[in-house]
């Protein structure tokens, strides 16, 4: 079932909102001109991603500190698990996400 998150024409480089689906909080973000959806909770202790800092396109917890590459999903330091990412799809004027 595809749940609509957010109209193409509203995904600008610099967007970033969080969505509440299945309970779960997720985080859109738009970098590099590319729609990004990953959990909206560090992977590290759980803290939520949507305040951390982005440089280029690592993303950085406010909590701790630690970055992630929003490309891989990888931690950018070792010995720590990655983002938890999710593909998104995109039906007439929308992208969202299949569950
Ligand atoms: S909770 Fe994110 S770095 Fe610790």
């Amino acid at each position: 079932m595809f749940v609509p998150l957010e109209r193409l024409i509203n995904l600008e480089e610099g967007y970033r909102r969080t969505f509440r689906v299945n309970g779960q909080t997720l985080l859109l973000l738009v970098v590099d001109n590319r729609p990004v959806l990953i959990e909206d909770r560090c992977p590290h202790q759980g803290a939520p991603l949507s305040a951390a800092t982005l440089e280029g396109d690592v993303l950085r917890c406010p909590r701790h500190g630690l970055a992630f590459s929003l490309s891989s999903g990888r931690a950018v330091q070792a010995g720590c698990p990655g983002l938890n990412m999710f593909r998104l799809a995109y039906e007439g004027d929308r992208v969202g996400i299949d569950v």
